[in-house]
Order: C-alpha cells, then sequence, then structure tokens
C-alpha cells in the first residue's frame, strides 16, 4: 500500500520539529514541509537547520530523505497529499482595525486559497498555528465557498510544545487535543488524525472535543501559564521592597500541590512568540463579543510583564548611581529562555534598548542567539555582539544575566571579577547563581525577587 502523504505548510519552530517527530514516529507516512521561504528551507536541508531544538538534528539527519521532505514546491504538496497540517505564522496585526491585538490572519488564508485551488480531493486541513477562536469556521468557509469538487474537513490540533524543549514535548506530551465538527464527516476526520499520533501517544492522553473548545484551550493554556510568571513577578516586586525571598515563596507555595511547583521563577518577564500574542488575541476576543472585564483581567497580565522589564533597568540604573552612559555592560543571554536561538519577544530586547537610550556600551552574548539579537539591534548604535562571555565581561561595570544558559552557572566568577570594573555589579534576573558565593567574590549582587547584597562604600 502506498504511505499516506502528510503535508505541512509552514516550515518554523513549530511546523519542523512537528513533521520530525511524525515521521521517526509514523513509518506509514510520507511527510513532506514547505515553506515560500526558499533560504528555510535550504537551511532545513542542510547540516545547520534554522531552528536549534536538542535532539532536532538528530532526528532530521535520520528521516530526511526516508520519510521525511523538505521543499519549496507548496502547490506540488499540495495536489499530492491526502492530511494537510497548517503550520504558518499568525503574528499579532500590525495594522488596521485589531492592530496591536488581533491575529494577523492573512497566511492562514492565503495557506487556505491555496489549498483550495490546488488540492486534487477531499481533504483533512489540520490547523496547528494558534489562531483566535473560531478561525477553523473562517478555514472552513473559504475551502467549502463556490464550486470546488472537493470536500474538506478542517480539525484543530493546537500545539503544545515549548521550545528548547520541543522534542521531549513532542514525543511525550501530557495531551493531544483535537477538535473537529460534531458530524460524522468532522468525526471521522478527528479520528484520522488521532490515528496519526496514536502512533506513539495513548489513546487516554489524546483529547477529542469541538473545534471551538480547542482553539480557545490553546490561548487558555498560554494565558494561564503567563499569568502566573506575572504572578510571581509581582510578589518579587513585593520582596525586593520588603526583604523577603522570592525563591524561598516560589517553594512555599509551590509545595501546595493545589498551586504545584512549575512555572513560579520570578524573572525578567515572560516573551517567546506565544504569550503576548495569544493574551492579546484573547483580550481582543473579549472586548468583540462585549466582555470589557474579562479583556481588562488578562489585559493585566501583560501589563504586568511590562512593568516587570522596566523594573528591570529601572534596578540597573538605581544600583549604578542613576548613570549608565558610557559605561560597559555585559548583556548575558539574548533568548526569551535557554535552549533555543528565538528571541522574539525576549525581554532582553526592551532591556538592551532602554540601556542604550541611556547611553551605556552594551556587548551582548549569548550560545545561540546572536545572529536574531544582532536582527532586533540593528536600529541600535552602541551594542557590540560575542560569542565569548569572558571577552564580554572585560572591563564591564556590570553583568546583567537575561536568559538561563545552563553554561550561564558554571562561568568563573572569580576570573570575571577580577576582569571587570570596580564596583563591579552583577544583576542576575533570572536568580540562577547564589548570591552570597558572589558577594564573597566581591560583586555587588542583585538577584530578582532578593534584597541586593551590596558592599559597604561601593
Ligand atoms: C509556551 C508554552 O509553554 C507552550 O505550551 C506553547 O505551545 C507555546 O508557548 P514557550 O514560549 O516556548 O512555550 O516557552 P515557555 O517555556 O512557556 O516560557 C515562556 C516565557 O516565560 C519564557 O520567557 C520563560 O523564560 C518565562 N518563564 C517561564 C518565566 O519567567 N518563569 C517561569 O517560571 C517559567
Ligand atoms: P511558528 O513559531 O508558529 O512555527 P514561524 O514564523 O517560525 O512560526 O514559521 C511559520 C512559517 O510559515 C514561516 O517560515 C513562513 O515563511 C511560513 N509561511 C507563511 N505563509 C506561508 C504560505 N502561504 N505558504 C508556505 N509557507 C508559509
Amino acid at each position: 500500500m502506498p504511505l499516506k502523504k502528510i503535508l505541512c505548510i509552514g516550515a518554523g519552530y513549530v511546523g519542523g520539529p512537528t513533521m520530525a517527530v511524525i515521521a521517526a514516529n509514523c513509518p506509514d507516512y510520507d511527510v513532506t514541509v514547505v515553506d515560500i521561504n526558499k533560504a528555510r528551507i535550504a537551511a532545513w536541508n542542510s547540516k545547520s537547520l534554522p531552528v536549534y531544538e536538542p535532539g532536532l538534528q538528530e532526528i532530521v539527519e535520520k528521516q530526511r530523505g526516508e520519510n521525511l521532505h523538505f521543499s519549496t514546491d507548496v502547490v506540488r504538496g499540495i495536489e499530492e497529499s491526502d492530511i494537510i497540517f497548517v503550520c504558518v505564522n499568525t503574528p499579532t496585526k500590525t495594522f488596521g482595525l485589531g492592530a496591536g491585538k488581533a491575529a494577523d490572519l492573512q497566511y492562514c488564508e492565503k495557506t487556505a486559497r491555496m489549498i483550495k485551488e490546488h488540492a486534487t480531493k477531499d481533504m483533512i486541513v489540520v490547523e496547528k498555528s494558534t489562531v483566535p477562536v473560531r478561525t477553523s469556521k473562517i478555514i472552513n468557509e473559504i475551502l467549502s465557498h463556490g464550486d470546488s469538487p472537493h470536500k474538506f474537513e478542517v480539525i484543530s490540533n493546537p500545539e503544545f510544545l515549548a521550545e528548547g524543549t520541543a522534542i521531549k514535548d513532542l514525543q511525550n506530551p501530557d495531551r493531544i487535543l483535537i477538535g473537529g465538527r460534531p458530524c460524522a464527516s468532522g468525526e471521522a476526520a478527528v479520528a484520522e488524525v488521532s490515528a496519526i499520533y496514536e502512533s506513539w501517544v495513548a489513546k487516554e492522553n489524546i483529547i477529542t472535543t469541538d473545534a471551538w473548545s480547542s482553539e480557545l484551550s490553546k490561548l487558555t493554556a498560554n494565558a494561564f501559564l503567563a499569568q502566573r510568571v506575572s504572578s510571581i513577578n509581582s510578589i518579587a516586586a513585593v520582596c525586593e521592597s520588603t526583604g523577603a525571598d522570592v525563591i524561598k515563596i516560589s517553594e512555599a507555595i509551590g509545595a501546595d500541590p493545589r498551586i504545584g511547583a512549575k512555572f513560579l521563577k520570578a524573572g525578567p518577564g515572560f516573551g517567546g512568540s506565544c504569550f503576548k500574542k495569544d493574551i492579546l488575541n484573547l483580550v481582543y476576543l473579549c472586548e468583540t463579543f462585549g466582555l470589557p472585564e474579562v479583556a481588562e483581567y488578562w489585559g493585566q497580565v501583560i501589563k504586568m510583564n511590562d512593568y516587570t522589564q522596566n523594573r528591570a533597568v529601572s534596578r540597573i540604573l538605581k544600583s549604578m548611581f542613576n548613570t549608565v552612559a558610557g559605561k560597559r555592560i555585559a548583556v548575558l543571554g539574548f533568548a526569551f529562555k535557554a535552549d533555543t536561538g528565538d528571541t522574539r519577544e525576549s525581554p532582553a530586547i526592551q532591556i538592551v534598548e532602554s540601556l542604550a537610550e541611556e547611553r551605556a556600551e552594551i556587548v551582548i552574548s549569548d550560545p545561540q542567539a546572536l545572529e536574531n539579537a544582532q536582527q532586533d539591534l540593528k536600529e541600535i548604535e552602541n551594542v557590540s555582539f560575542t560569542d565569548d562571555p569572558y571577552e564580554a565581561v572585560l572591563g564591564a561595570h556590570a553583568i546583567v544575566i537575561v536568559t538561563d544558559w545552563q553554561e550561564y552557572k558554571e562561568l568563573d566568577y572569580g576570573k570575571i571579577y577580577s576582569s571587570m570594573e570596580k564596583p563591579a555589579q552583577l544583576f542576575d534576573l533570572r536568580n540562577i547563581l547564589s548570591s552570597d558565593e558572589l558577594y564573597e567574590i566581591g560583586f555587588n549582587v542583585h538577584l530578582v525577587g532578593k534584597k541586593s547584597k551590596v558592599h559597604k562604600g561601593s
């Protein structure tokens, strides 16, 4: 029997890793990932993948050319496939109605129109990109409008993977969520998509529902996660003023199983392509449906995040005698979290921009994100880049750790201290280091949600 053909449109952070894992677990399916971005596809076909994820390279190298292919031929992909996963980007709208809040669905819509034009048979279209509630209905309307001889069933199957742990999350998902129309053909399509996952995911971990609940579940999951981060960051502000310790508070409240220990790390504020976008999306949805109180409630999570980022900069300034002009500041980490090269919405962007406005001389180091950082900061003067953290800190007045990379826990801080200007300030915005040890070395140490440890006379 010929292999069933899966097509994925969009070879980004979601499409690429997801399809690699499907190909690895489903020898009965032939998987092709297409993208209009030629450079991205060339990179997927090379040794240097466009997305950094631990474990991804190995899987891609094993499956590529077997049942995993990367191509720019979108039309041919559509013509030949049985099931299409849509993994295109859905950024926040920057223009027109809903600008700054609503999702920009132009890429989704263009994709749907292409599918309609080039499909050669009845087909299941799986919406994987995070989308506003009811997008599946819109896609369905585009696909079924007019005179197409083919029938399309649109399924919502949101992705819950987190960057940096994408392969682990895809191999062992907590749950797979599949939503479809509550009718015979909708249920059949849900079962067909479920069958793909059942190759490696236990059936009891596959939740099926209607498409709208599935879409709203994804927004809700991200809103709840982001809310936890904003909640603990709000408490960090209280700790810094009162002398309480937010790390201990996280430990104490996390021991309550009703609260749970995860996602309680205070830091520089959340980043990443999803949290802010999805909450804005939820806020817009609530406003559109006449629910201003609900919109305001969730909007506050973003306000607290902005406040957290601003607070980090104010603390740096205050601790450095209210001026950083001409002072060298080493920023360690630019990715929005460890184990990824992704810098979308990274708190580092706002922090570096604010320090640059104060005319600091900023040196940025990151093991994976320097290319993206250079792109993000191309308009900013007084910024330089190095992949060697020891070079970054040479002659610096301050170090600001923005990303929780493991290697920053293992640096020789004694050596670093002796290469810096004094007083040497260390702002650990991720609380990954021991303030006592660093203070002993000689640093003035500032952890998030903890009183600063500052040497007398500095
Ligand atoms: C998130 C969701 O976790 C994932 O399920 C969804 O599919 C996409 O969005 P991701 O953006 O990759 O994943 O990263 P995540 O690990 O959730 O972290 C988001 C941000 O919150 C990061 O900037 C991270 O550093 C920050 N964070 C997370 C904290 O500041 N404290 C925490 O305790 C946890
Ligand atoms: P995500 O994090 O959701 O995966 P990315 O921006 O990393 O988002 O990836 C989305 C990809 O979708 C991009 O590589 C983009 O070029 C691709 N894309 C957008 N529109 C289309 C389209 N109409 N056809 C093919 N690929 C598309």
